[in-house]
């Protein structure tokens, strides 16, 4: 463990920092932020040049969200903290104004209807892969049941047609890495996402073309169709949106639907609970949400001298929320490291974890993902007598921001 007299040395700071990015990638990175949390709430640091305050405690990175002097100072593709054009500007990087007129535009599409529209055709998807899962008995449960539903669910949303879903599936996994800072990715990891970003871009015109002739029920037809006091939706924002729906709707719920099924896994008593009071299904995909969340670090750009929670933050300075750290803060959750499948069965029993993040940003798509991850693990219930693993060691995947497991070796018994 680092102590606070080496981690205040700027060389220490920045090595901080990097450490902290790694430890997402490895199978418990929760001692490692813990240690960090203990260091502060605000740990100013560098980072490839700017200083970078991380944020570890939950009260301290809800209050940053919620400030207006937080955003991301990102205009024309470019943020003035010099990130690559990445294809995200679009709503997850705007500032107010632009992006309460974006957010807006697409509340207007993805309506609770267009959710549940989904439903019918994403429980028979699940039968039939629980079917071919048991008749297997062993599979490796993120290829046979958390990447399938995720990827059906996307390729209906935005109207990708079933022939289309398999190559849809490998644009998606390497935009996968597009939340990651550009700083820390290989050349080979760029070019990779480079080419994806072309290869979608270049398929949604497309489709977007065809919607446009003759429009179905997807959200891509209502996004094109969104008019509001006369505002819409230019080509370059709508290519924008679908890539940014696919970053961040895919594989988040790939990885909460494995990692939810290896928390249960790591936690048999309550996985027992679950299984004698399935009510507690809802809670406990709340639950997985906190104690292992999908996206483990939410960045921002400093817009304006501020203080907030008592720390000075410096205008063009960027803040990095430890999302793990803060879920885990024993300011704000009884036994943080244990996963309680009922912690938040009762309404207000418990404060919100940032799973989902908080402010204006907070995930459009969180219904979707409760209510798929739901599906996935009352299927995973009802079909199995029990499931354990397969092999001991699982390896998580080589991404930063986006923390899931690579295979989850799964046997089951009918
Ligand atoms: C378990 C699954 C998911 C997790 C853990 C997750 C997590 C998050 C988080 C933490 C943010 C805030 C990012 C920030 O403040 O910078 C976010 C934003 C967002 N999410 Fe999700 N998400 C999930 C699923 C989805 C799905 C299924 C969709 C859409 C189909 C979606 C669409 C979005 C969009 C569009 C934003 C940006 C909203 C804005 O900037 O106003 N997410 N998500």
């Amino acid at each position: 463990m680092t102590t606070l007299d080496e981690a205040n040395t700027s060389e220490g700071r920045f090595a901080e920092i990097m450490s902290v990015l790694a430890a997402s990638r490895l199978p418990d990175p929760y001692p490692r932020y813990r240690e960090i949390r203990q260091l502060g709430a605000f740990l100013p640091g560098d980072l490839a040049g700017s200083t970078v305050t991380l944020v570890t405690t939950l009260a301290g990175a809800t209050a940053v969200l919620a400030h207006p002097a937080i955003g991301h100072g990102y205009r024309d593709g470019v943020s003035y903290r010099g990130d690559a054009e990445d294809g995200l500007g679009s709503l997850l990087r705007a500032d107010p104004p632009d992006h309460a007129r974006l957010r807006r535009l697409v509340g207007k599409a993805f309506t609770p209807a267009v959710i549940a529209d989904l439903v019918p055709e994403l429980t028979a998807l699940l039968d039939e892969l629980l079917d071919t899962a048991i008749d297997r008995g062993e599979v490796d449960a993120v290829e046979a049941l958390a990447r399938p539903l995720p990827l059906r669910m996307m390729c209906r949303l935005l109207g990708v047609p079933a022939e289309d879903e398999q190559e849809f599936g490998g644009w998606a996994d390497a935009l996968a890495r597009g939340l990651d800072p550009p700083a820390l990715m290989t050349p080979a990891e760029k070019t990779a996402r480079q080419r994806a970003t072309v290869a979608f871009d270049e398929y949604f015109r497309a489709l977007i073309a065809r919607r446009r002739g003759a429009p179905r029920e997807d959200l891509l037809s209502r996004l094109v169709a969104i008019h509001d006091d006369g505002d819409v939706l230019s080509e370059r924002e709508l290519l924008e949106l679908c890539t940014l729906l696919l970053v961040a709707g895919y594989e988040t719920t790939v990885n909460l639907i494995s990692g939810g099924i290896l928390a249960l896994l790591g936690n048999p008593d309550q996985l027992a609970a679950l299984r004698a009071d399935p009510a507690l299904v809802g809670p406990a995909v709340e639950e997985m949400l906190r104690y292992d969340p999908p996206v483990q670090f939410i960045a921002r750009t400093v817009l304006a001298d501020a203080e907030i929670g008592g720390h000075a933050f410096t205008g063009g300075d960027g803040v990095l929320m430890i999302i793990g750290a803060a879920n885990r803060d024993p300011e704000a959750f009884d036994q943080p490291d244990r996963f309680l499948a009922g912690r938040y069965a009762g309404a207000g029993r418990t404060p919100r974890h940032l799973g989902f993040g908080a402010g204006i940003h907070y995930c459009l798509g969180a219904p979707l993902a409760r209510i798929e991850a739901e599906l996935a693990l009352r299927g995973l219930l009802r079909r199995t007598r029990s499931f354990t693993l397969a092999e001991q060691a699982v390896a998580y995947r080589d991404q930063i921001v986006i923390r899931g497991v690579r295979t989850l070796p799964l046997r089951l018994f009918a």
